[in-house]
């Protein structure tokens, strides 16, 4: 792709987000109590669904699971979204502020500002702690923030927000779904079906550049952001929520059939691209495997 593929599609991306951004703020209605008897994420999504201990839990008990689960969701999205502004950022101060494709990763900046705020808005909303990674993810978190360039930087990108995208497109379109989740997610679905075309595009064109030997190193980074991802996904400590230890909670999640399928199902997209490029290899590949993400084949 040349650079003017590069800037048209960075055109249309901004004609995009001046015809469809939405403020949060204006657009959901936050004084709106919980309806009463829906879930928060859908209940064959919850990581515990089909298991002896979900037989276990009352009708009440697994809403509130769910309730809880979607706030680990988010608290996910929170944590990545902060890492990704500061990415876009460090890669724009290098850039050439009358390109198109500079503009637009600005652009993208200021829908995960708006993103970022609105998931803090529902969690608070739903009354959970804050749910994000912790220990060596939080760690590796700063550092990709602060180190993270070219394939590395924009596979990783690319993980985290189209595997929340797939969860959330479901979870808009379905009536056991509380409104204020299913309209968090639809806003977040229309704004980043962009970001995910920028970073798909761009993500091919840095692994192109960067030639097969320097792509060594970046598989390993990419690997342990699947395995992130797909491990902290659900935070252990929701399941204190309904009474059961964290540990018996994610061992149950992990042996959970359900679950495994959910995990793959909302990698599948993201897992093909990557693949296609190479990238789900090397040395990552093992990590790739922990991480729930790959088909068992
Ligand atoms: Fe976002
Ligand atoms: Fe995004």
């Amino acid at each position: 792709m040349t650079t003017t593929d590069r800037d048209r599609t960075a055109n249309r991306l901004l004609r995009s987000s001046a015809e469809h951004s939405y403020d949060p703020e204006v657009e959901i209605d936050w004084d709106a109590p919980f309806a009463p008897g829906l879930y928060f994420v859908p209940p064959h999504r919850s990581s515990l669904y089909g298991t002896s201990l979900w037989e276990g839990l009352t009708e009440q008990q697994r809403i509130t699971l769910t309730r809880h689960e979607v706030a680990s969701i988010a608290g996910l999205g929170v944590w990545f979204e902060t890492i990704l502004m500061q990415l876009l950022i460090r890669g724009y101060y290098k850039q050439d502020p009358t390109a198109a494709h500079a503009q637009y990763a600005l652009t993208e900046v200021a829908d995960e500002c708006r993103h970022s705020v609105m998931f803090g808005r529902m969690i608070g909303k739903l009354g959970t702690p804050v749910y994000r990674p912790d220990g060596l993810n939080a760690f590796l978190g700063k550092w990709i923030a602060m180190t993270g360039v070219g394939p590395r930087m924009f596979a990783a990108i690319l993980i985290c927000e189209e595997i929340l995208d797939t969860l959330q497109r479901e979870a808009m379109a379905d009536e056991q779904v509380q409104p204020l989740v299913r309209m968090v997610s639809r806003i977040h679905v229309v704004e980043e079906a962009r970001h995910v075309r920028y970073a798909r595009e761009e993500l091919a064109r840095q692994v192109r550049a960067a030639g097969k030997g320097r792509l060594t190193f970046d598989k390993l980074v990419i690997g342990r952001a699947a395995y992130l991802c797909g491990t902290r996904l659900i935070h252990p400590g929701v399941y204190k929520s309904v009474g059961i230890d964290p540990a018996a909670g994610q061992k149950a999640a992990l042996a959970n059939p359900y679950f495994r399928e959910t995990l793959r199902w909302s990698g599948e997209r993201v897992v093909a691209y990557l693949d296609e490029l190479g990238l789900v290899d090397g040395p990552g590949k093992p990590l790739w495997r922990m991480s729930g993400l790959l088909s068992a084949a």
